[in-house]
């Protein structure tokens, strides 16, 4: 997979993918993730990339010539196009399961007051990460990025994913590792049992009860 993430913020992203398992997974060549600055495409001899609104308004709206050139010069015929936008739709971890299946995904980070609403014309797909206001799309973009990369086959072992949280709309279940005692609070006697059978009811009995109690919504799914 491609990922294109276009920002007038490249430094946001330094360090942010050398670490851990999305490191890994470039360096495994299973993902590559560049980092465009959007400012290089505009034609504006100030290298200005926004305008006040029409209309009138506070802020600078991004204008469309950078964004639009930008995203011209990578499109691929498996490209998805997606806004960055807190106006977006609720990004989902099924959402992330079918982004982990693209070929091509390229991101676009807003910044400022807004864009031009002519960019959503270019766009597949609109994202926000949750009802909040950043101060851009970067660190959502980040978020995405993270989510996509780890469900890609051969990133994490898929028996790690399977049971995470949200598959199924329920929420994952607690787990324990040594010592068997700490602080005086025990590991449920079943998970030493080994009976395999046993602590797989258990744990679909702690899922079911955890999603009752913290995120009944997801049962009503
Ligand atoms: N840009 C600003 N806020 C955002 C959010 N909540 N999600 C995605 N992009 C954003």
């Amino acid at each position: 997979m491609t990922i294109d993430i276009l920002t007038l913020f490249p430094n946001m992203y330094q360090g942010i993918f050398d670490e851990s398992i999305i490191k890994r997974a470039i360096d495994e060549k299973r993902v590559e993730i560049n980092i465009h600055n959007f400012r290089d495409y505009t034609l504006d001899p100030h290298k200005k990339v926004d305008d006040t609104p029409y209309g009138g308004g506070a802020g600078m709206v991004l204008t469309c010539q950078p964004i639009f050139d930008c995203v011209k010069s990578l499109r691929r015929e498996d490209s998805i196009v997606i806004l960055m936008t807190p106006d977006g739709e609720v990004y989902k971890q099924k959402r992330a399961y079918e982004l982990s299946k693209c070929g091509h995904l390229i991101l676009i980070c807003g910044h400022y007051e807004g864009f031009d609403e002519r960019i959503r014309s270019i766009c597949d797909m609109e994202i926000s990460i949750g009802d909040y206001v950043l101060t851009g799309g970067e660190l959502a973009s980040m978020v995405l990025v993270d989510s996509i990369v780890r469900l890609m086959p051969g990133v994490i072992e898929e028996d790690s994913h399977v049971n995470d949280s949200f598959n199924n709309n329920l929420l994952d279940y607690p787990t324990y590792t040594k010592p068997r005692v700490y602080e005086g609070m025990e590991v449920p006697e079943v998970l030493l049992s080994g009976d395999h059978k046993k602590i797989e009811e258990y744990r679909r009995e702690m899922s079911l009860q955890r999603t009752k109690e913290r995120r009944p919504d997801l049962l009503e799914k």
